[in-house]
């Protein structure tokens, strides 16, 4: 059956997605009036569909470079068109020697937006923002799915990701205008849970498209409507990444090509569709990011090396090395990665790296970063300068390097896994999203998951304050702050990155409490944001020691707040559905890893370790 065409008058449920101006007759214009300009994708979703029976458009692919278009063949060049590059059409990705990656176009397909599916896909009728009477009796998590639908960007009329922020009041939108990666996690996983699967395809697929046109990933992405070469009425919209070329400080997103793995492996689970893991630029796209992470380099240890500010901590915070959230997803990633690349003979090579990874990489993070009250008094004792196979004091770490604060704070019952780990320098600082994703990674052992957790009770003031989650403790002050971070103004002691505390947090928190089957841990933690979030108007942060202060720059109607929240809910509603975050090690990792746990770490040259480059 012939697509229906979406042209002319939009239908009315649209109009609370458009800014009222543009649509005198639509029911909420007042409400919508009193809101500044939400975001530009808005606009030009509205602009698109007003302007349609004038302007041709154009879907493309943009990155200040040569627009990347579809087919030439039009269809039907008597009607306005909308001719959206969409994913179906690409099935390769090649290597271009001189203008590194790019996108072969193999399908001929034309797209037209389906107002029907366009409807069923994200229940755009439920996007009006209610009047102000029906406001009252909403719940908070009722309120948390609006906000969250509110924040769904469009792409030729496909949903394809989310804002990062929404907040109508506040005009200093930097880049909180775009849809961040690693804030659509939560986003995507919301949908995921409520049956919504079409935007976390679209998401996967369309930033495929832009990953396969750099060497590193996007970290973030914008819908633009641009003119249209050579037509002055025409215009077009176009997909317009940041590699993190414009981001503040430049930083690298190594986190999203790691999460968009997990999140391929979670629409497959979710959906029961693993025709999208399947498609040869889907897999195509798995073994680019497996062969960025894997590739030799100048490291010698398992773990991923990476800049500051390549996760979601984006700013100078001393966490350059091999930071725990970074391989905490590496490994994750892996898993989900070995999970589905499908096996065949060019992949045989790929699939040993892996492995070989995984196993070195797990023994690496449970030997050397973990600490809890008997591993602080070894390190207490270290004897240093061993040069040796058989060291115990491996990376020559200094016993004055434990602080004060942490022979205070590290409590009788509990431990976790610290910071990073370079020579002669353990950070001990606590990692929040490092640890809990280790916990449903499985990078950490059940014993150390159990550790963690009971930490958290045992901190819970410290961590959960008023506010959970703090992103990291403690904050760094004094001269220490100004040395790491280089007197950075925004990450102040107890703001922000620097022991600042994230709402979003609270989804990996619930998954990683439901899998070791301790639910009510985080439950206490979502009674305690449920209290205060909405008021509070869903805000990025909190600051000072116990999340007292809404943060000092934090954006308000953070979408990765609500998200976080929202997966809470679901998933304590439904534990069940956290067990599809968990890759589960088959038989053969288990006792690889095993053997190698079982051995000294005092190892001698020419032990059983498995061959591969790395100090383990
Ligand atoms: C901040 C956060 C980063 C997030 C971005 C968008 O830069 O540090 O993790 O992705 O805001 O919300």
């Amino acid at each position: 059956m012939a697509p229906r065409l979406f042209y002319g008058a939009p239908p009315r449920d649209f109009c609370s997605r458009s800014r009222g101006s543009q649509n005198p007759g639509c029911p909420s214009v007042s409400h919508l009036q009193n809101r500044k300009k939400h975001s530009e994708n808005r606009t030009q979703y509205a602009r698109h569909l007003k302007g349609s029976m004038k302007d041709r458009k154009i879907c493309a692919l943009w990155n200040g470079g040569p627009l990347y278009r579809g087919s030439k063949a039009f269809g039907r060049p008597e009607l306005p068109l909308c001719q959206c590059q969409l994913p179906e059409r690409i099935t390769e990705i090649g290597s271009d020697v001189k203008n590194g990656t790019f996108l072969r176009e193999t399908g001929n397909r034309n797209m037209y937006m389906d107002e029907v599916n366009l409807k069923d896909v994200i229940g755009l009728e439920e996007l009006r923002r209610p009047e102000n009477g029906e406001e009252r009796g909403q719940t908070v998590e009722d309120e948390a799915w609006s906000l969250l639908k509110e924040s769904v960007v469009y792409y030729c009329g496909n949903p394809v990701g989310t804002i990062a922020a929404n907040d109508p009041s506040d005009a200093s939108v930097l880049n909180y205008d775009q849809v961040f990666i690693r804030d659509f996690i939560p986003s995507g996983v919301a949908f995921l849970l409520k049956g919504e699967y079409d935007i976390v395809r679209n998401f996967i697929l369309h930033t495929l498209q832009l990953q396969s046109r750099s060497r590193t990933d996007a970290a973030s992405f914008k819908v633009r409507t641009v003119p249209l070469d050579g037509d002055d009425s025409a215009t077009e919209e176009v997909l317009d990444p940041d590699f993190g070329e414009s981001a503040i400080g430049r930083v690298a997103p190594v986190d999203s090509g790691l999460w968009w793995i997990i999140l391929l492996r979670a629409y497959g689970k979710f959906s029961g569709d693993v025709s999208v893991q399947e498609r040869i630029d889907v897999q195509t796209g798995i073994k680019m990011i497996l062969k960025l992470c894997l590739a030799d380099g100048f490291d010698m240890f398992p773990t991923l090396l990476v800049t500051d500010g390549s996760c979601m901590i984006d700013r100078r915070m001393g966490i350059h090395g091999h930071p725990l959230e970074i391989q905490a997803l590496f490994y994750s990633a892996l898993l989900c990665a070995r999970e589905m690349l499908a096996p065949e003979d060019g992949s045989a090579d790929l699939i040993r790296a892996l492995n070989n990874r995984l196993i070195a990489l797990s023994f690496h993070i449970r030997e050397y970063y973990w600490v809890d009250m008997k591993k602080l008094n070894e390190i207490y004792r270290y004897k240093t300068e061993e040069y040796s196979y058989d060291a115990i004091n491996k990376f020559n770490i200094y016993p004055d390097q434990i602080s004060p604060w942490l022979v205070e704070w590290m409590p009788s019952k509990g431990g976790y896994l610290i910071g990073n780990l370079q020579p002669a320098h353990m950070d001990f600082r606590f990692f929040s999203l490092g640890n809990l994703w280790s916990i449903v990674s499985n990078l950490a052992t059940a014993k150390q998951s159990h550790a963690i957790l009971d930490l958290v009770e045992a901190k819970w003031s410290d961590l959960v304050g008023d506010m959970p989650f703090k992103i990291c403790y403690p904050a760094l002050d004094g001269q220490e702050w100004a040395i790491i971070t280089g007197s950075d103004p925004k990450n102040t002691p107890w703001s922000y990155h620097n022991g600042g505390s994230w709402p979003t947090l609270l989804w990996q928190l619930t998954v990683a409490c439901i899998k070791m089957n301790r639910p009510e841990i985080a439950a206490r933690a979502v009674e305690l944001a449920e209290s205060r979030i909405s008021r509070d108007k869903w805000p990025e942060y909190y600051d000072t020691k116990r999340a007292r202060f809404i943060g000092k720059q934090a954006r308000l109607y953070q979408t990765w707040s609500i998200a976080g929240f929202l997966v809470a809910k679901q998933l304590l509603a439904n534990p069940d559905a956290a067990k599809m975050f968990v890759v589960e090690e088959d038989a053969a990792l288990v006792s690889a890893m095993n053997s190698m746990f079982g051995s000294s770490p005092r190892r001698k040259r020419g032990s059983k370790a498995p061959k591969n480059s790395y100090i383990i």
